[in-house]
């Protein structure tokens, strides 16, 4: 089956051989079954059941029923010509981990390349119950449970990425509580940043030791950070921002520490305490690659009331200010050069990196026309940009491999609920019906033809 337009453009923008071409999801996003074959509870169960903390009430199940529809979703992939599916791995399924052999199994025989995120959020809530992320345990039982998978899914899977964006795991859950477990505790934030760390890199010797010849990394959501002016304190503004949002992770796992200007910001929140000897060791193993989720840049000044429910630890002052761009359903403004500039700056840090953009996409109030189309320009448009940005990167010498649009079908956006929609694929969710996009099929012509038309 070809989703392929009619048109055949000439290619302007052409990507390195080999170059990877995925789609991403994430385990409580897309699979619903929340409480099959001995799944347990996890903190998103728990929160979404609390009153106002998801929008509409909505919860992990129907989600996209992608548990019992993989088949049909690998079928959808390969129709748009993808060469590799990020899936992520529930932790709360780790007594039975039958679904994701069958799916791996699935993909790979549709020449799908499997790419497993470990923990993608879904954290058990009974290690909750025992302080979650706050506690230093959390991140030996995160490497059994790595251990766990990668000794059963290890022989088969392309490439491995421990956490996926430690930053909200850590400050969207324990500081402002706008995502699970919805803590907030500046110094809870703080301990969850160290202890994430530590489970990256207790999980990376679980990989080397069970597959040690596939690619490993981390995956970070990393923002470009610009001050407003540059007196002073709007300067010192963006040096802590870009502190608390990039550096804190960047540091530790790719030079072994953390930033001296942050140990003393963080003081107060404990942070130098929580930090044993050969934590930064561990943590600073090496990695193979990087993977980068990039959706905007930030634009901040210094001397804003101090929000309650801030999630900037220490920076609670700090104003987020527009820029002009356009934005996107989410309010987030739309700005691809700042990816080049990620890309480029990550590659001055450590020459040479792998780098693979493990998401980026947009969403938009795709509606379903009367004859069934969704004419979704605008992602069309984003995607356009950020490709053509990730290109610009490549040219000026940045190692990168690959890149996995978020998202491959439309999910629970966590504490936004349903009604925000990121997909190349659209899901009916009261009949599971799945439409593409006019965006996957334009996907599916740049996957084709390895690069943008002119
Ligand atoms: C980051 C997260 O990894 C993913 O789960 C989320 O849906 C997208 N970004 C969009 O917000």
């Amino acid at each position: 089956m070809s989703v392929l337009p009619e048109q055949s453009e000439s290619v302007a923008l052409r990507f390195p051989t080999g170059f990877v071409w995925g789609a991403a999801t994430a385990s409580f996003q897309v699979e619903g079954s929340t409480t099959a074959d001995g799944r347990v509870e996890s903190i998103w169960d728990e929160f979404c059941r609390r009153p106002g903390a998801v929008h509409n009430g909505d919860t992990g199940e129907p989600a996209a029923d992608h548990y019992r529809r993989y088949v049909d979703d690998v079928a959808l992939m390969r129709s748009l010509g993808l060469g590799a599916y990020r899936f992520s791995v529930a932790w709360p399924r780790m007594a039975d981990l039958g679904f994701y052999d069958r799916l791996v199994d699935e993909l790979l025989e549709n020449g799908i390349a499997p790419w497993a995120t470990l923990y993608h959020w879904d954290l058990p809530q009974s290690l909750e119950e025992k302080g979650g992320w706050a506690n230093r345990d959390t991140a030996y039982r995160f490497a059994e449970y790595a251990s766990t998978v990668v000794s059963r899914l290890g022989d088969r899977v392309a490439g491995w990425l421990t956490l996926n964006e430690p930053w909200c795991s850590a400050f969207a859950g324990y500081a402002s509580g706008r995502h699970a477990p919805g803590v907030q505790s500046g110094s809870a934030a703080i301990a969850a940043v160290h202890h994430l760390l530590l489970g990256h890199g207790l999980a990376m010797q679980e990989i080397r030791a069970h597959a040690p010849n596939t690619p490993a990394g981390i995956t970070l959501n990393l923002f470009p950070v610009h001050p407003a002016t540059g007196k002073p304190a709007d300067l010192d503004a963006a040096r802590r921002i870009d502190g608390l949002q990039n550096r804190i992770f960047t540091a530790p796992v790719l030079q072994g520490e953390y930033p001296a200007d942050l140990l003393a910001d963080l003081a107060p929140y404990g942070l130098p305490e929580l930090i044993h000897d050969g934590d930064l060791e561990t943590i600073s193993a090496p990695i193979d690659l990087l993977g980068v989720n990039y959706y905007r840049a930030y634009l901040v000044e210094a001397g804003g009331e101090p929000e309650s429910r801030s999630e900037w630890v220490g920076a609670e002052d700090v104003r987020f200010l527009t820029s002009g761009h356009p934005r996107t359903e989410m309010d987030w403004e739309v700005q691809p050069e700042g990816l080049t500039e990620l890309l480029v700056s990550l590659n001055e840090q450590s020459p040479g990196l792998p780098m693979y953009i493990t998401e980026n996409g947009a969403a938009y109030p795709d509606t379903l026309t009367d004859d069934g189309q969704i004419r979704d320009t605008d992602r069309i448009t984003f995607l356009d940009g950020h490709l053509r940005a990730s290109h610009a990167a490549i040219e000026q010498g940045v190692d990168l491999r690959g890149y996995f649009c978020w998202t491959l079908m439309d999910n629970l956006e966590w504490a936004a609920g349903y009604a925000k929609r990121f997909g190349l694929v659209h899901i009916d969710f009261a009949t599971q019906q799945r439409t593409l996009k006019e965006s996957a099929r334009w996907y599916a012509a740049v996957i084709e033809r390895n690069g943008l038309p002119a």
